[in-house]
């Protein structure tokens, strides 16, 4: 018989026996959770709680789909496992359902089992398609945990990976942010200068394999690039003849109101990573796909790469199921429906509330910035605050909200919202009254 465990007991060996990730492991105090279902997960108490950022950005279908439940089930009792250099029916069968869904031109296939190692997989091929090293990738990005996808990430995650993590390579040009641009530009007057920088850096780099872009800028603000930036990008990679990695790993699976961010610019980038809402994150499955010509170099050149787990058959069962369910219940329209409303929800706040600095989104992906003075900009917290350990004002805000029975992602100084598409405006209202009620924190240390 196992010994039966108090909820004391889990948290406390959770803690002793587990790595937190992404913080100082001092004080660090999970919250025991035993159920989820729907837009709700559930505590140890039974205390419910809206997932208004869908865990990590990912469970797009919301917690309990009954059949992608079934879909792992039944691949379980079919084939659990065979290696990778088989054939199987339900790698093709989601191979084939991809050639519907992804940007167009987008149709040779690797399955990893994250999205970082979707990135490493968009790296190797990269420079060994184009013979070239440099990954130029842009200040405020993540790409992931792995040493080559930390090094290829702009945000404060990298530094205390360094040096390893510089790997060879990987340089930044500065991110496109029209609320508050690095290069200190403005919209529409810029004639999207920060693309344009990125065709010098290419120039004066040489040896530039790739440019790598999160389409809309994830974690680090929810930054919607004006409508120029990406086809800009696309010709000045086509001109200079670099290859575009489009990073959708949190962006995909109609999380912005298409089925990936690169089509509302209707863009095919040269290689696309994603991950997360493939399978609505029930079974850890990444991918990262090419167009038939950069595949067809590796015809005759060895392709230097693979898992034990890659197109794993336990991860391919359910994002069939996941793709299907999001088809069957509309969920790439209902997040521009629902978007709308979340998005005037949130752009009321910023009338209402003087630490509100910007709001912006796409779809169900909406980032509201908190800062302490509108005129200057001026963020609660900064990078290194973040990196010292002090304590944030956003996680202050997002653990108040918890009480509250609200999930939110924070980070630095400003809330990532993502919820599942299948929210209704019933709990959109829930999850923005939260917010609204505990920026009155914000709003006392603005100056
Ligand atoms: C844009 C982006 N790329 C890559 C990753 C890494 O994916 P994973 O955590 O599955 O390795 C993430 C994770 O949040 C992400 O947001």
């Amino acid at each position: 018989m196992p010994e039966t465990l108090t909820s004391q007991d889990i948290v406390r060996w959770t803690r002793e026996l587990n790595y937190g990730t992404w913080r100082f492991q001092k004080n660090w105090s999970p919250l025991h959770v035993v159920d989820a279902e729907g837009c709700y997960f559930i505590d140890v108490d039974g205390r419910r709680y809206l997932d208004f950022s869908a865990q990590l950005m990912c469970v797009n279908l919301g917690h309990k789909n009954p059949a992608v439940i079934r879909a792992i089930q039944e691949q379980a009792r079919t084939l659990p496992y065979i290696a990778p250099g088989y054939a199987t029916g339900v790698r093709v069968d989601l191979s084939r359902l991809l050639l519907e869904v992804l940007p167009r031109g987008l149709s040779k296939f690797f399955f990893t089992t994250s999205g970082t190692e979707a990135n490493e997989a968009a790296f190797k091929i990269a420079r060994m398609y184009t013979g070239r090293t440099k990954i130029i990738a842009r200040y405020r990005s993540y790409h992931g945990s792995t040493m080559a996808s930390i090094g290829a990430t702009g945000d404060p995650r990298r530094w205390p990976a360094e040096p390893g993590a510089k790997g060879q390579g990987f340089i930044f040009a500065p991110e496109v942010n029209c609320y508050n641009c690095p290069i200190k530009h403005q919209y529409p007057g810029c004639d999207i200068a920060c693309a344009d920088y990125l065709e010098h850096m290419i120039e004066n780099e040489n040896d530039v394999a790739a440019v790598l872009v999160e389409p809309v800028v994830g974690t680090n603000g929810v930054l919607v690039p004006p409508p120029e930036y990406m086809p800009r990008l696309r010709r000045i990679c086509d001109d200079r003849g670099v290859l575009l990695i489009a990073d959708e790993v949190m962006t995909g699976w109609g999380r912005t109101g298409k089925w990936f961010a690169m089509d509302h610019w209707d863009v095919q980038p040269d290689i696309m990573v994603t991950a997360k809402g493939i399978t609505s994150a029930y079974v850890p499955l990444g991918l990262c796909a090419t167009t038939q010509k950069i595949a067809a170099h590796f015809d005759d050149h060895f392709f230097a790469h693979g898992h034990t787990y890659e197109a794993h058959p336990m991860t391919l069962a359910p994002a069939i199921a996941a793709i299907h369910e999001m088809q069957r219940l509309g969920l790439v329209d209902r997040a521009v429906e629902m978007g709308a409303h979340l998005g005037a929800r949130l752009q009321a706040l910023r009338g209402k509330h003087p630490s509100v600095g910007d709001v912006r989104g796409l779809g169900l992906f909406w980032g509201v910035e908190l800062v302490k003075n509108r005129t200057t900009k001026q963020p609660f917290n900064t990078k290194a605050d973040k990196m010292a350990g002090k304590p944030l004002l956003v996680d202050q805000i997002a653990g108040a909200m918890m009480k509250k029975g609200v999930a939110i992602n924070s980070w630095l100084s400003h809330f990532v919202i993502a919820p599942p598409l299948i929210i209704t405006s019933e709990e959109i209202d829930q999850g923005v009254a939260a917010l609204d009620e505990a920026l009155a924190q914000a709003d006392a240390q603005v100056v």
